[in-house]
């Protein structure tokens, strides 16, 4: 399937889910099972940073940007619903708010050489193109800027709960990667699968010095009601949920 057939459907997809995960996947959370900025503390200081957020989503995670004094909110995000919803949330911050319609894959004119901060929630891994994803991000950034993002752990949806035998079952090829139909989307979208070496290797061929690699799993004491869920904590017990990576621009 071509690339532009991927995004179209995605993108379709989006229009009509999009209202399900408002604020679900923002910061300070980085995702399912994953520790939060507060315990991790990535970030640093962003008091002054402008910042950009790949696949802003509702913007959620660019309205605790503004809390911690981001100088410049940017976001950018290729389902119209979201960029709306987002405009709508950050409609009354002190600050500067830039939001763009685009998918990640295309540079729709964004500055180069400009923000201290890029990351993405959740978002990154929709890319059809990690590498050129990356070296926009790479071009966007000043040098000593960083990106940090975290994305469903390509291990994750591997592992499938067997109801009649009550167990996890590995039923999908981990170092077989490329565009799949996904199944937690009902098969209605496409998602490429990709190692978690894929992806640090692309952020190596940008340029990108890696900081940190992170699949920690943080599991509440109280298990998930049903195993078969797409994220509980009898599969987080296995695999990680979320990983997480912090990198700079030398
Ligand atoms: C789980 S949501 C992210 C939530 C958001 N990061 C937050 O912090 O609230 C994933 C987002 O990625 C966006 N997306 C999917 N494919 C994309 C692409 N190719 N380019 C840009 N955004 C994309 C979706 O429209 C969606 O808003």
């Amino acid at each position: 399937m071509e690339a532009t057939e991927i995004l179209k459907m995605n993108k379709q997809r989006w229009e009509v889910s999009a209202e399900r995960f408002f604020g679900r996947t923002a910061l300070p959370e980085y995702g399912p099972f994953a520790f939060n900025e507060e315990q991790l503390k990535l970030f640093g200081s962003i008091k002054g940073n402008k910042v950009l957020d790949i696949g802003c989503g509702s913007g959620h995670s660019l309205q605790y940007m503004g809390r911690e004094g981001a100088k410049e909110l940017w976001g950018l995000d290729l389902c119209t619903k979201q960029i709306e919803t987002a405009r709508n949330l950050l409609h009354d911050q002190q600050v500067e708010v830039t939001l763009i319609e685009s998918p990640m894959e295309e540079n729709p004119g964004l500055p180069s050489n400009y923000f201290d901060i890029v990351y993405s929630i959740y978002a990154l891994g929709w890319t059809t193109n990690l590498s050129l994803t990356f070296a926009n991000i790479y071009s966007y950034l000043k040098p000593g800027g960083v990106l940090i993002f975290s994305w469903e752990h390509p291990l994750h949806d591997r592992l499938k709960y067997e109801e009649e035998q009550s167990t996890f079952i590995f039923n999908k090829s981990y170092v077989n990667e490329g565009p799949e139909y996904n199944e937690g989307w009902q098969n209605l979208a496409v998602i490429h699968h990709r190692k978690l070496s894929t992806y640090i290797n692309a952020l190596i061929e940008a340029g990108f010095m890696i900081e940190k690699v992170i699949d920690d799993v943080y599991l509440p004491e109280e298990p998930s009601e049903n195993p078969s869920r797409w994220y509980s904590t009898q599969k987080a017990n296995l695999v990680p949920a979320t990983f997480i990576i912090k990198a700079s621009k030398k």
